[in-house]
């Protein structure tokens, strides 16, 4: 019997919160921007997190970080302090990282592994297996009830090599994920990749704002030389229609059948967690996200030579992903109070792929670094511009059409 428990996911739901949410929500002018009270109250973020966040699924690494039984990685979200760890059992299962004594953070590292099979809680010595079993409690009496006192665990899943976790009770299903990442994250080998890099950026702003900045490319040409130079999906869809087409064709001639799921399809099932995919070319002979448009490192999984083209995925609010044939990423924005918030971005290679010898890491990482920096920017200027008495939310561009649908969603969500 397993002595971890489930986290609940009965929060109670502030009455302050519940209070403001109605009434914003009925403010709100379709096709505009949200109003001051969704970036800056923290009653309503409150809510955001009950109701939204601790609800869905959200990734929290990939399962190379966590390769052998006792590899651990900590995380958090929402404030919340996750260990991810890989079991004697190979399960990767993600606890709570708060002692079932009196509280304390049991693992205080970052990542590592696990000596003796075991984390020690530094307080009293509360000694917790890698299935967060409660092992040894010292001095305890006779009758006390090791099994009822293992760490909380989260809804684990890993998925194409990327693990997801949710705190609800009764989680979203991932049927639609998987056949998203089926078509998406499988061709290109992500379960047999390996993290290269990865690199957090801590952001003065709400999330929301962070997701919604990542939602839409209407930035992309003023905010965004770099990406802008290669990647066409900075200017108006109907401009790219016959580019997007040449690499699907191209793609397919290579044998690699990607599916792409309609953003506008998101979240349409009924109990299910949200996904898509969309591809899109790449600008004339660049074939990679690099400086240069040239390539980067070894191709992955289905494909045989480039396409010349990327393909973006998402799941849920917060996880978020791209894949070149030579590279991908995991994009994650990490909710830490109403107007904080980390993005995290992990570049993942292929797993025989040596830093030196097949890639190098700074041309590797070069373009995303340079564009999530511009990024923490543009939307902290953002969060000090809503942040005004006298911020008056304007009108959604038709290149907006995605953040546009992912705050409906929110509200809908909220409502
Ligand atoms: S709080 Fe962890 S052992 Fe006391
Ligand atoms: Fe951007």
């Amino acid at each position: 019997m397993s002595a971890t428990v489930r986290v609940g996911g009965d929060y109670p739901v502030g009455a302050a919160g519940a209070e403001r949410c109605a009434p914003a929500i009925a403010a709100q002018r379709p096709g505009h921007a949200l109003s001051r009270d969704f970036y800056c109250d923290g009653a309503l973020y409150e809510q955001e997190v009950r109701r939204l966040l601790l609800r869905h699924w959200h990734c929290v690494g990939h399962h190379s970080q966590v390769r052998e039984p006792g590899d651990f990685i900590t995380t958090s979200f929402c404030g919340e302090s996750l260990l991810v760890v890989r079991g004697q059992d190979r399960e990767v299962r993600a606890l709570l990282n708060v002692c079932r004594h009196r509280g304390s953070r049991v693992c205080t590292q970052e990542s590592g592994h696990a000596r003796g099979g075991a984390f020690v809680c530094p307080y009293h010595a509360w000694t917790y297996g890698l299935d967060g079993r409660l092992r040894a409690a010292r001095h305890m009496p006779e009758d006390f009830d090791r099994a009822a006192h293992g760490l909380k665990a989260v809804h684990t899943r890993v998925i194409e090599g990327l693990i997801f976790v949710s705190f609800a009770e009764s989680p979203l299903g991932l049927e639609h994920v998987q056949e998203a990442l089926a078509g998406s994250a499988r061709l290109y080998g992500w379960a047999q990749a390996k993290v290269a890099h990865r690199e957090t950026y801590p952001v003065r702003a709400n999330w929301k704002l962070a997701v919604e900045n990542y939602m839409e490319c209407y930035h992309c040409g003023p905010a965004h030389v770099e990406y802008s130079r290669f990647h066409l999906y900075a200017r108006p869809a109907p401009l790219n229609r016959a580019a997007d087409e040449q690499v699907r064709a191209r793609a397919r001639e290579l044998g690699v059948e990607l599916h792409e799921v309609d953003y506008f399809a998101l979240n349409a099932r009924a109990g299910q967690e949200a996904a898509d995919s969309t591809r899109s070319a790449l600008g004339e002979g660049a074939v990679s996200g690099s400086e240069d448009g040239r390539r980067l490192a070894p191709l992955m999984g289905s494909f045989s030579d480039y396409d010349g083209g990327v393909t973006f995925f998402d799941v849920g609010l917060t996880s978020n992903f791209l894949a070149y044939p030579d590279h991908g990423l995991i994009y994650r924005f990490i909710p830490n109070g109403v107007q904080s918030t980390d993005m995290e971005v992990i570049w993942l290679v292929r797993e025989d792929a040596g830093a030196g010898v097949d890639y190098d890491l700074d041309r590797l990482t070069w373009l995303w670094k340079v564009t999530s920096l511009a990024d923490k920017r543009i939307i902290e200027l953002n969060q000090q511009g809503v942040s005004s008495r006298f911020y008056e939310p304007g009108p959604y561009t038709p290149m907006e059409q995605h953040a546009q649908r992912f705050v409906e969603w929110v509200l809908k969500e909220l409502q």
